[in-house]
Order: C-alpha cells, then structure tokens, then sequence
C-alpha cells in the first residue's frame, strides 16, 4: 500500500520545534555536560530547568538530564530535542571522536521531537562523525523523527563562511531537517545555501548581553529560524531577562535596543544559576 502521509510524523514534530505561526524557535541548549561535566549555570540542573523551560520553546538536552531533572508530569510541556552523539570528555584533546550514544528506540520511548548529533567537518573523524549523522537520519526518518545536525567546530577550524556554509551544506545533504551552526560574517549567503533547510545559530562562549543579543538579531534578520543558545543564557547574571529578551527578538522582531530594555526590566530580580 502506498503511504500517501510519508512525512506526516516528521511534520508535525517539526511544528512542535518551530513554531508554525511565525518559523521561529527560541531552542535552549543544556546538554553541554555529555562533554563538559557539571559547567557552570548547570551544576543544579534542575533548577535551571525549573527556571529556563517556561520561556523557551524546545530543549536540547540528553537523555540523562530529561531522567533526572524533569518529572513525567513536566515532560510534554516543551518538546525535547536530544542529543544522541558523545562519547568524549573535554579531559581528552580530540572532541571529535564521537558515536551514537542512544538509539531511535529510546527517542521513541521519550517522545523526542527530534534528535541531535554532532558532525565536526574536517576534524580527524570526519568520515566517523557524518556516518553518525547519516546513520541516524536513515533510523530516525523511518519513525518520523527529525535530525537536527550540529556542525561542531574544533579548535583548529576558522568559524568563517567558508567552513561554516560548507559543514551546513554536508548536514542538509546527509538529509538533516535544523541544521544548527555559528554566526559569521555574511550570514544570509550561509542560509541561502542550505534553504529551504531551517537554520538555528549556537551562542558560543559567554559573551556579554548586548553581544549575544546583537548575535540573535543577526541571525534571524539573516533568515535563521532562531536561535540554540546556551551559555549566554544560563552563565548571565540574569538568566530569565535574557532569554525573555531573546524571545522578544526571535518572536517579536524587537530591536536589540528593545529587548536590553526587557533584560533590564528583570534585572532587579535576577539570581545567577549555580
Ligand atoms: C555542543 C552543542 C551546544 O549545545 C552548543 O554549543 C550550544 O550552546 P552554546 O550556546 O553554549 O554554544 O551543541 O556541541
């Protein structure tokens, strides 16, 4: 029998991710201990759960952090993006060196809106690290799950557009649904060069707020679908301002001016995370 719905599963987990109303999506991205162990603004987990998860729209996390720190209850109020590549720790020099470390089965069982994996272009497990991608999506699309590809950048690779539009375009072409990857110079010509593929931009390093702000608006005026930040939300010293401020622009369109206005606002109640 022909399957005349092939992408209907794909579909909708995609609108649970980016919302349909406007093709945006505020992702906050807490899975950096599969690597990084307890780093600051995540050492209490649950709490910066508790804190962050009513202001964004989606979580990329692992499968260890959802287990622990969010209850079945909670789990289903905002869809989870899970990681699914690892496998190294930042106490080895060569982070590329990553497998897939769940299975679709268990993306299944957690009802995960789509799953992550880390591709690191031109690193020494090049080959390994898009075979991981590729593997998944071949899994995954069968059960209706989408791939976000992570183009992971390792110390040696220069974030320009060159590299950044040449590890996306590998991603979109291994079948990646979100292709998520770093701000660069001429932003747009990168995502032009993967559309229609939806394309969300990773924060990098704690910056400063009027930065990591200036950085969103950038990327959604570039025609990225939003952002996956992580450490310039949950390591500022007012962490509900500035993903409150985030949401402003990527839903709101608000200038960065405006949205410094939204974080100053919460200042004055602000508690930085352990
Ligand atoms: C690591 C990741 C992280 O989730 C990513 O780096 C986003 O977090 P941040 O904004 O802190 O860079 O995918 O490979």
């Amino acid at each position: 029998m022909v399957n005349t719905y092939p992408d209907v599963g794909i579909q909708s987990r995609m609108n649970r991710i980016i919302s349909p109303k406007d093709n945006r999506v505020v992702m906050l991205a807490i899975d950096h201990p599969y690597f990084q162990g307890p780093t600051t603004g995540l050492r209490n987990m649950s709490n910066t759960i508790r804190t962050l998860m009513p202001y964004c729209d989606c979580l990329m996390t692992t499968r260890g952090a959802v287990r622990a720190n969010i209850a079945p209850g909670d789990l289903g109020s905002k869809p989870v993006m899970l990681r699914v590549s690892g496998g190294n720790s930042v106490l080895f020099d060569e982070l590329s060196d990553e497998r897939i470390t769940v299975g679709i089965r268990e993306a299944v069982r957690m009802d995960a809106a789509g799953v992550a994996v880390s591709v690191f272009v031109g690193s020494a497990n090049q080959q390994r690290t898009i075979l991981n991608l590729t593997d998944t999506i071949n899994q995954a699309e069968d059960y209706g799950i989408p791939v976000l590809a992570v183009t992971a950048v390792g110390k040696d690779m220069a974030r320009d557009l060159r590299y950044l539009a040449l590890a996306s375009r590998i991603c979109q072409d291994a079948g990646a649904r979100i292709v998520k990857t770093y701000f660069c110079e001429e932003f747009s010509r990168l995502v032009d060069s993967v559309a229609p593929t939806a394309v969300v931009v990773a924060g990098g390093k704690y910056s400063s707020p009027p930065d990591a702000l200036k950085m969103a608006f950038d990327s959604v005026e570039a025609g990225a679908v939003g952002v996956d930040f992580g450490r310039n939300i949950f390591q500022d010293e007012n962490p509900v301002g500035m993903i409150k401020a985030i949401g402003a622009i990527v839903h709101g369109n608000h200038t960065v001016k405006e949205a410094m206005d939204i974080y100053q606002e919460c200042l004055p109640r602000a508690s930085k995370l352990e």
